[in-house]
C-alpha cells in the first residue's frame, strides 16, 4: 500500500520497536498517529519523524484502558493502517505473578489489539482497503503446559500475524 499520506496508527510508538518502526514509517510522509503513555518519550519519537516532513499525531494513550481507546478513535480518524506493536513481557514465573499482574498483561497484550482493530475494521471493510498488523507477539500463555518442566516465564499475547487487504 502506498502510505503517502495515509493514516497510520502505531502502538508502542515510544521506544524499542515501535521508535524504529515509526522512524521507517516517516519516510514515507504518512499521517502517523503515535501512541504511548508516556508523552516525553512519545514526543521526542515523535520531533524526530516530523523532521522528515510527516504529520504526526502523537498521542498519551493505555492502550489497556477503553476510554483511551476511544479517545484513540476519535483523535485518529479513519486508520488506513493499524500496527498493534505496543506490549509488555515478563520473565517471572507464572507462580510467581499476582493477578492483577496478569490480567494487566492480558488488558495490553490482548484486549487492546483485538478491541483496537475492532474499531479500525468497519471503515477498512466499507473501503476495502487497510492493512492490520500484530506486532505484538502472541495470545499463547507461554510455559504453562501442565506436566513440563517449570515455567521460565508466562506471558499472554495474540499470535503475530499481518492481514493486508486489497
Ligand atoms: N524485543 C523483542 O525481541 C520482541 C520479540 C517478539 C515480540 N516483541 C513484541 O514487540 C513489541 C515491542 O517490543 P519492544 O521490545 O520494542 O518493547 P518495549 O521496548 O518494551 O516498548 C514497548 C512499547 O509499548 C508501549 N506500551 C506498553 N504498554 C502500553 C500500554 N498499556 N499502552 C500504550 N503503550 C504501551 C511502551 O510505551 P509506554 O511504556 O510509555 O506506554 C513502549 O513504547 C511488544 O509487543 C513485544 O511483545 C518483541
Amino acid at each position: 500500500m502506498e502510505l503517502t499520506g495515509r493514516t497510520v496508527l502505531l502502538t508502542g510508538a515510544s521506544r524499542g520497536i515501535g521508535a524504529l518502526l515509526a522512524t521507517e514509517l516517516a519516510k514515507h510522509r504518512p499521517h502517523l498517529v503515535l501512541v504511548a503513555r508516556d508523552a516525553r518519550e512519545l514526543e521526542t519519537v515523535a520531533l524526530r519523524c516530523r523532521e522528515t516532513g510527516a504529520r504526526v499525531t502523537a498521542v498519551a494513550a493505555d492502550i489497556s484502558s477503553a476510554a483511551d481507546r476511544e479517545r484513540l478513535r476519535q483523535t485518529s480518524g479513519t486508520v488506513d493502517v493499524l500496527i498493534n506493536n505496543a506490549g509488555v513481557e515478563t520473565t517471572m514465573m507464572l507462580t510467581d505473578q499476582a493477578r492483577e499482574h496478569v490480567e494487566a498483561q492480558i488488558a495490553t497484550n490482548l484486549v487492546a489489539p483485538i478491541e483496537l482493530t475492532r474499531l479500525a475494521l468497519p471503515a477498512m471493510i466499507a473501503r476495502r482497503r487497510g492493512v492490520v498488523a500484530h506486532g505484538c507477539a502472541g495470545a499463547q500463555v507461554d510455559g504453562c503446559a501442565g506436566g513440563l518442566p517449570p515455567p521460565r516465564r508466562a506471558r499472554v499475547q495474540i499470535p503475530e500475524a499481518t492481514y493486508p487487504q486489497g
